[in-house]
């Protein structure tokens, strides 16, 4: 892994995921979560002040970057619920199967290698009628953005280590293993429209 990739990029990606229209998507879904939680992709740990404490039992925040994790600092601290950090990618979930309610996912599986494999893996630890929540961006509905979108693409995952602004969110979780019960979707205000396109719901195991 490059320097950049190792220090520069969870301090870029830090900012870049702390704007008020993106913690304002963060306000709208973490509270949903309920029960032992695991958050794929937790970086920087943005998601933690969002947590319903009275609803919250744990949270296990997985993530390969430990960089990132340093980075959460006092927002990991003084909680009302434990958090665990494990550090390792999406494809090694390292829990038992149906052991967690609820599988957090913001802003994640934009950069994750392979989604839909990581998504088999999340819902093999999820409960039956546990709940995904999730909240990701993606690829546009106008053919306009959409032709932006593949063609900053290349550079784009070179400078935010690996992050696609195209995955077909919705399809990829169903592809995944998940069926999607609520969904919405919409440009972001003060976000360029190839980079703001947000899906935001829950599903459940297909
Ligand atoms: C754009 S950041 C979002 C971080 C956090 N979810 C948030 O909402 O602020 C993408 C995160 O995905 C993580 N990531 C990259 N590859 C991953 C993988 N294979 N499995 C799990 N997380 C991964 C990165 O380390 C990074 O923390």
């Amino acid at each position: 892994m490059s320097f950049y990739d190792k220090y520069i990029l969870p301090r870029v990606i830090n900012c870049a995921c702390a704007t008020k229209p993106v913690m304002r998507q963060r306000e709208k879904v973490v509270p949903r979560a309920s029960g032992t939680v695991l958050e794929i992709g937790i970086g920087t740990g943005l998601n933690l002040p969002f947590y319903d404490s009275a609803r919250v039992e744990r949270v296990i925040g997985l993530d390969p970057s430990e960089t990132s994790w340093e980075l959460a600092g006092e927002r990991a601290a003084h909680l009302d619920f434990p958090v665990d950090f494990i550090g390792l990618p999406a494809g090694e979930i390292p829990l038992e199967d149906a052991s967690v309610d609820t599988v957090l996912v913001t802003f994640a599986l934009c950069t994750i290698p392979d989604p839909v494999a990581a998504l088999r893996g999340m819902a093999r630890v999820l409960r039956p009628g546990g709940s995904l929540v999730f909240c990701e961006h993606g690829k546009a509905p106008d053919p306009g953005v959409q032709s932006w979108q593949n063609r900053v693409n290349p550079l784009w995952r070179v400078l935010f280590g690996g992050c696609n602004l195209n995955r077909d969110i919705p399809a990829v979780l169903e592809e995944g293993g998940f069926r999607v019960g609520s969904l919405e979707q919409s440009y972001l205000p003060g976000t360029p429209r190839f980079a703001g396109y947000n899906f935001w719901g829950m599903a459940r195991r297909a």
